[in-house]
Parts: structure tokens; sequence; C-alpha cells
């Protein structure tokens, strides 16, 4: 073999180490509950989760990522969805865990799903911001991201950030730096709190909800069992790894904070008697 062909492969075998990418849910997840009603099919490119009155279902991703671009398609449950909660989220373990949530709340049909995002740091959440969706996300597929770097988390959906939590370490706010987070996914009840407040309860009768996942893409830093965490910053794939938001997407910001956010625990300051929290008043 000539010798460019073997640092060819060797470059491309590297990068393959480093980089766990793009989608066959065998490959990628386990379905960790739910007796049976989480399905991989099409040959891993498709994996359903449902839930009825006995039980909900979930799935993790194997490996664990400290950070990443994690990209994920899903199709949430049609029609009568109140009560029904499904999730897409990074977590590591223990007391004093870190997470990034999507959440998608169920509601009545043709009322509006909201999407309910969090972060987590060292143990400490109480970071809710709510969205409505420009789209009806029953209908289609579509691309729910988590960019995660040293910077910040961005939250996208269909490419289009929806909201930026920085590293502001410098002013005291813990920032998910040090713990490496899985992946996982989950549809189950929750009626007492997530459709009005509790109010509307899941309507058996439609039983079984389903929620679809597709195209899980992690371009990310994979972290071993011995403690290290193989990414190189160096390579073009690892962009992500400094990535900031430009100019446009500063501005897809501001519309969707300005026509589809409802709740904001930044500007809650009945909430916050004693103040708001610093990464909320720090420009
Ligand atoms: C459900 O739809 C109603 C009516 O549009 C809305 O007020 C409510 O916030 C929606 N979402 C949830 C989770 O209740």
């Amino acid at each position: 073999m000539q010798r460019a062909t073997v640092i060819l492969m060797a470059t491309l075998l590297g990068s393959l180490i480093v980089l766990s990418s793009a989608g066959n849910f065998y490959q990628d997840v386990d379905v960790t509950w739910g007796d049976g009603r989480g399905k991989i099919l099409n040959n891993g490119q498709l994996l359903t989760l449902s839930l009825d009155k006995f039980s909900g279902s979930g799935f993790q991703s194997k490996k664990e990522y400290l950070f990443g671009k994690i990209d994920m398609k899903l199709k949430l449950v049609p029609g009568n969805s109140a009560g029904t909660v499904t999730t897409y989220y990074l977590s590591s373990q223990g007391s004093t865990h870190d997470e990034i949530d999507f959440e998608f709340l169920g509601n009545l049909s043709g009322d509006p799903y909201i999407l309910h995002t969090n972060v987590f740091a060292q143990g400490k959440g109480n970071r809710e911001q709510q969205f409505y969706l420009w789209f009806d996300p029953t209908k289609d597929f579509h691309t729910y991201s988590i960019l995660w770097n040293p910077r910040q988390i961005i939250f996208s959906v269909d490419g289009t950030p929806i909201r930026v939590f920085r590293n502001m370490e410098s002013a005291g706010v813990a920032f998910p730096n040090k713990q490496p987070m899985r992946v996982y996914a989950s549809l189950w009840n929750a009626d007492d709190w997530a459709t009005r407040g509790g109010l509307v309860k899941t309507d058996w009768s439609q039983a079984p909800f389903v929620a679809s996942y597709a195209n899980f893409n992690a371009n990310a830093c994979v972290w071993s069992s011995g403690g290290s965490s193989s990414c190189s910053g160096n390579s073009p794939s690892t962009a992500w790894m400094n990535q900031d938001l430009d100019a446009a997407g500063q501005k897809r910001l501001a519309w969707v904070q300005k026509n589809y956010m409802i709740y904001n625990y930044c500007t809650d300051v009945k909430r916050f008697p004693q103040g708001l929290p610093p990464e909320c008043t720090r420009p």
C-alpha cells in the first residue's frame, strides 16, 4: 500500500474513533425500560416509544459524551396527547448531576404542544424556558439539537436557535463541563402536571400513545470509562467545539424569543424575590 493511502486510512480511522456519528439505533442506544413498548424498526433507522395505562418507555445512548453536537429527529404523539410528556435530554449521574433538557408537553387535539427546556449544573436546575413551536410537531419529523461546548449550550429546532445558556463560571454560575452525559429519551404519563398544570388528564381511551425518533447523530467527544475524553480540537469536524451564534443566528434567536417564548425564568421576578439568578442579569 502506498504511504499516502496508509496515512489517509489512519486519519479516517482516527476520526471514527474520536467521533461517534450517525445513526443506527441498534448500534447507538439501548431501550432501557417499557417492557417491549420501545421498538427499533426499519433496520435501526427508526425508534418508537409507546405509552399505555401500564407503562411508558425509554432508551439511552450506549456512549457517554463530554461536549458535542447532538441531533435527533422527533415526531410527537398526534391527536389528543394531553397528560403525556415526550423527552430527549442529556444527563450525567448522581446527586450533583448536569442535565440539558428538551421536554414536550402534550395537549388536547388542536391545542399546541409546549416545548419545555431546562439546564441543570451540579444538581441545580430551576432554569426553565418554554416555547410554542412554529409548526405542528406531530405531522412530520423535526430536528432538535443540543450544541454543548465549553463556552455555551445552544438549543436549536430545525437549525433555528431557541435558547442559549452561556458559560458564566466567571460570575460564579456552575456550567456543565466536568461530568460526561448520556442521551436519554422517554415517553411517560405526567398528567399530574404536564397539561395546564395537571387540570387536563390523560385520556387512556386514546392509548397507546406513540412518539417516533430518527436520525440520532452525535458529533461528540466520547467519554471512556478510564476517565478520558477522546476528541480532537482541530479537525474541521469538531468546529462545533468553538461554535458561537453568528449574526444570523442571533437574529433567529431573537425572533423565536419574541414570538414563541411563553415562559422565561429569567424574567420571573415573583419567583426570585431575592433577585434574579446571576446568569440572567449579566449581559
Ligand atoms: C395547551 O393549549 C392551551 C390552549 O391553547 C394552552 O393555553 C396551553 O398552554 C397548552 N399547553 C399545555 C401544556 O397546557
